[in-house]
């Protein structure tokens, strides 16, 4: 029964490690949360695998004749297989409980020294993320990070709880609101990814969603020097009126929701802007972002936007805002 247990345990454990069931490894955090997973998974499944096939194979062995209705042999304890069964699970279990410690100790170590790595601020809102990096004193939508670069993330939230979570870094940290918390993350390979939010925080949670991007030395540079070049273009200008209105837009997260052409996002959770901007008057645009609830566009009931904007942006923003979406949409004054 035991071999026939093994067997299939064995067969099981190999078809659902063979199968790619995770998604790309993109981080060293990965590569030590896939190891503690695979090493639990195997575990389970050899394990389900020994204890369901021996009853099944004991069921169909030993079972009665139709005609037998004689009490079964009397059985009281077997002090050799006690000993077993209590003893592997226990070395297996303190197993998993010791690697997955020294795995989340070893993926949550950042490098003594603070050159060698780099700390943002993450802050979760209904219903949108924004990435704040201190040394660069840029705020954006979009977490930007540089390959193979330890990133200390400080993550805090406005409103409820949310979850920071990108899954080919697997590391997964709640935002919650009063307090900070902290995971780290090394990119190891370049590309796009989504950070997802894993904690039920509204209506608007499923679609709580903004791109992370892993740059190259090179290109990495190129996107500090671009944001540099706006902040200097922006001081100096006689422009400077757009120019903020473009940044609130995507700090504020905007463009994690609305498709808008000159702000090149695509986001389709709430109505589409270069549509319905058009004509409006600049007071209908500030209610519609102050009191999102005051007119709903035509499919988007229930309305998942917050309703605390005029909180979160100061009178300048607001007005930069505005003042931004009317000019781009051409909307009348
Ligand atoms: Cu934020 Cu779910």
């Amino acid at each position: 029964m035991i071999v026939i247990g093994l067997l299939a345990g064995i067969v099981t454990g190999g078809v659902a490690y063979l199968i790619p069931w995770l998604p790309d490894q993109a981080s060293t955090q990965a590569e030590e949360i896939d190891g503690v997973y695979w090493f639990v998974a195997i575990i389970c499944a050899v394990v389900f695998s020994l204890v369901a096939g021996v009853s099944i194979y004991a069921g169909w062995k030993f079972r009665a004749p139709a005609d037998d209705m004689d009490d079964g042999s009397p059985i009281h304890g077997h002090t050799g297989l006690e000993i077993w069964w209590t003893a592997i699970p226990t070395v297996l279990v303190v197993a998993m409980a010791v690697w997955s410690a020294v795995a989340l100790a070893r993926a949550e170590t950042l490098p003594d020294n603070p050159d060698e790595y780099t700390t943002i601020e993450v802050t979760a809102a209904q219903f949108a993320w924004s990435f704040t990096y201190p040394e660069l004193e840029r705020t954006d939508g979009e977490l930007v990070l540089r390959v193979n670069e330890p990133v200390e993330l400080i993550l805090t939230a406005n409103d409820v709880i949310h979850a920071f979570w990108v899954p080919e870094f697997r590391m997964k940290q709640d935002a919650v609101p009063g307090i900070q918390t902290r995971t780290v993350i090394t990119p190891t390979k370049e590309g796009s990814y989504d950070v997802i939010c894993t904690e039920l925080c509204g209506p608007g949670h499923p679609v709580m969603r903004a791109g992370v991007r892993v740059l190259s030395d090179a290109d990495y540079e190129a996107w500090v020097a671009e944001g540099e070049e706006g902040a200097g273009g922006g001081e100096g200008g006689g422009d400077e009126g757009e120019a903020d209105g473009a940044s609130v837009f995507a700090e504020a997260g905007c463009e994690s929701c609305h498709t808008l052409a000159d702000a090149d996002s695509e986001a389709e959770v709430g109505p589409d802007l270069d549509s319905v901007l058009p004509g409006q008057e600049e007071q209908q645009i500030l209610t519609s972002i102050v009191d999102p609830n005051a007119e709903i566009s035509e499919g988007y009931q229930p309305n998942v936007m917050p309703g605390d904007y005029e909180d979160r942006l100061s009178e300048a923003e607001l007005d930069a805002l505005v003042a931004y979406l009317v000019e781009v949409a051409g909307a009348s004054r």
